[in-house]
């Protein structure tokens, strides 16, 4: 895994600094919408670019599935699935909380995930059956075990308004049970926090595989739990997501799943 760690890890860096240096300057970054309420900028397309380009030249025969470009067409075991700036929402805004997300998976697996926030240059990553690491520091999730005790992170169902019962259902009968919430903004940064025990727990409803892919793994191997909304294995397509301690995603599961089937 080192190679691949390494790659991961300049690639991530190398648009990380771009997106640094754009944040100092927001009047420049030139806003697209690409449906209703989700916006692309000139920074996310270039810091991709920067990514799928150092994976090509590492890893020709790899296949790229990005967010702002597509699929690649090289066809192998290989995949990398990219989100160049998970956050846009918060960069546009001014709000320091956005992230670059990386996995790589094998035959569908998951084998790599690398999270690296620029601002606060934490860099979160997991290889399967290596464990989790924030920079060099192993990390863990969370102990906690009662859900009075537990301090969750949640994202809003916005792009899919059919969504919005169900969640407002959830919501309610999760916040008064729990410590309290948060909405942050970044689905990446999300999953890594759950892995390294900041968050006991994060759900969102509708994600697409480069929000999630490299956090599962970072959670997984943190010693932690991923699944959907009905308990099923996280799909390389849009998903629902629900991360946790071993402990609470039981419980979660239970809370969660039934208003959404
Ligand atoms: C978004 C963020 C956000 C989540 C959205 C995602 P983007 O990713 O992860 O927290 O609520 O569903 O689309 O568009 O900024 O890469
Ligand atoms: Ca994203
Ligand atoms: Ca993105």
């Amino acid at each position: 895994m080192e190679p691949i760690f390494k790659i991961a890890w300049r690639a991530a860096h190398e648009a990380g600094d771009l997106i640094k240096r754009n944040f100092q300057n927001l009047q420049n970054i030139d806003i697209q919408s690409k449906g209703k309420n989700d916006f692309v900028t000139r920074v996310d397309r270039e810091a991709e670019g920067i990514i799928t380009k150092v994976i090509a030249s590492n890893f020709p025969d790899h296949q790229v599935l990005a967010e702002e470009g597509g699929l690649s067409t090289q066809k192998g075991e290989y995949l990398w699935v990219v989100d160049p700036l998970d956050g846009t929402t918060n960069f546009i805004q001014g709000i320091p909380h956005f992230a670059v997300a990386l996995a790589l998976m094998k035959n569908e697996q998951v084998i790599f995930g690398l999270i690296y926030d620029p601002l606060l240059r934490e860099c979160f990553h997991a290889a399967s059956g290596q464990g989790a690491f924030l920079n060099d520091a192993p990390i863990v999730v969370s102990a906690i075990k009662q859900m009075g005790s537990a301090f969750g992170a949640t994202g809003f169902p916005f792009k899919a308004p059919h969504l919005l019962t169900p969640y407002t259902d959830v919501f309610k009968i999760l916040l008064p049970q729990c410590q309290d919430l948060r909405r942050c903004g970044s689905a990446a940064l999300d999953l890594a926090y759950v892995a390294c025990g900041r968050y006991d727990f994060f759900w969102e409803s509708h994600l697409l595989p480069w929000d999630f892919m490299a956090g599962k793994l970072i959670v997984e191997e943190a010693g932690g739990t991923t699944s959907d909304f009905s308990g099923k294995e996280l799909p390389v397509q849009t998903s629902s997501v629900l991360a946790a301690n071993r402990c609470l995603h039981p419980t979660l599961l239970d809370l969660i799943g039934p208003h959404f089937n």
